[in-house]
């Protein structure tokens, strides 16, 4: 079954510069509680027990965050104060993490080969913690976008991306899949398109940032050549594995932010602050 989890978080995060020149994306709290850290919880409640964190320079605060902090943890042992340390130190306990360098940035799929050495030949999940992904209990039962997944996966053994329905003009932003509907919520991809122009995209169903991918997928973009914007494309990969076998798209239950706009990272603040706090 799938136990590992990547976490590609090399990018470079411009749109929230200068917040990002010395810290991580993947840092930047919502309310009291960074992006990644979300995605490992969403990653744990799927089942997920082996973190594998693509990292690059300047990201030395994330392997900092899942780690004991001696001297701060002494200081409040034994006050209210270390109650907000439980969530992070159950993490710890639930899982181990591993992490690897990506030094150049040639783009998400290069990032995922990246991961290969930590990951190895089985199927693993990919989360990108910059789209916050939270359960809807009014829609569903109350599942993680993960954890809807990995259930898929034991049903059909391919790889799945999650997609959402987003408005005409903001495909350009996103992959965005066409496919046979086998069900309500599942399409068997037939075709795939990194970034469509609106008049260019095959529909308006885009792909977030969770991924299901099986272990062929490394030599597929072994061999994958840079595509848009020079980078070495994940989707052109996986349109590579929808003609080859069956890659599918799922259309999740529960809610997404785009934590990688000023926007949606706001939307999300402003959402999680009425809501658990
Ligand atoms: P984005 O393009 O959204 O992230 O990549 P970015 O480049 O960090 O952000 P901007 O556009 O400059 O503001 C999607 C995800 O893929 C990872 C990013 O860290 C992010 O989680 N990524 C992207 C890598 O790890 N390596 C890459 O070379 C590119």
């Amino acid at each position: 079954m799938i136990k590992k989890c990547l976490f590609p978080a090399a990018g470079y995060g411009t749109r929230f510069l200068p917040a990002t020149k010395s810290m991580p994306k993947e840092m930047l709290p919502v309310v009291n509680k960074p992006l990644i850290q979300y995605g490992v919880e969403e990653a744990i409640e799927a089942g997920l027990s082996n973190m594998a964190i693509v990292t690059g320079r300047g990201k030395r605060a994330m392997e900092d965050h899942f780690d004991v902090s001696y001297e701060l943890e002494h200081q409040i042992e034994g006050s209210d104060k270390e109650l907000h340390l439980e969530g992070i130190r159950n993490i710890m306990e639930s899982c181990t993490f591993s992490y690897t360098r990506q030094i150049e940035m040639k783009g998400l799929g290069h990032a995922i080969l990246t991961g290969e050495p930590l990951i190895g030949d089985e199927a693993f999940a990919v989360v990108l913690a910059d789209d916050l992904c939270l359960a809807d209990e009014d829609d569903g039962d109350g599942d993680g976008v993960l954890a809807q997944m990995v259930k898929l996966y034991k049903q059909f053994r391919c790889s799945i991306v999650a997609v959402e329905e987003v408005p005409m003009e903001e495909v350009h932003k996103y992959g965005v899949i066409k496919g046979e509907m086998i069900r309500d919520d599942i399409f068997q991809v037939s075709e795939m398109v990194e970034k469509p122009a609106t008049e260019d995209a095959p529909s308006n169903l885009a792909i977030i940032g969770r991924y299901i991918l099986t272990p062929d997928i490394f030599d597929i973009l072994r061999e994958t050549t840079p595509g848009v914007g020079g980078e070495i494309q994940i989707t052109d990969a996986l349109m590579k594995q929808a003609k080859e076998g069956c890659v599918l798209g799922y259309k999740f239950k529960g809610k997404r932010f785009d934590c990688g706009s000023i926007a949606g990272f706001i939307d999300a603040t402003n959402y999680c602050f009425k809501k658990f706090y």
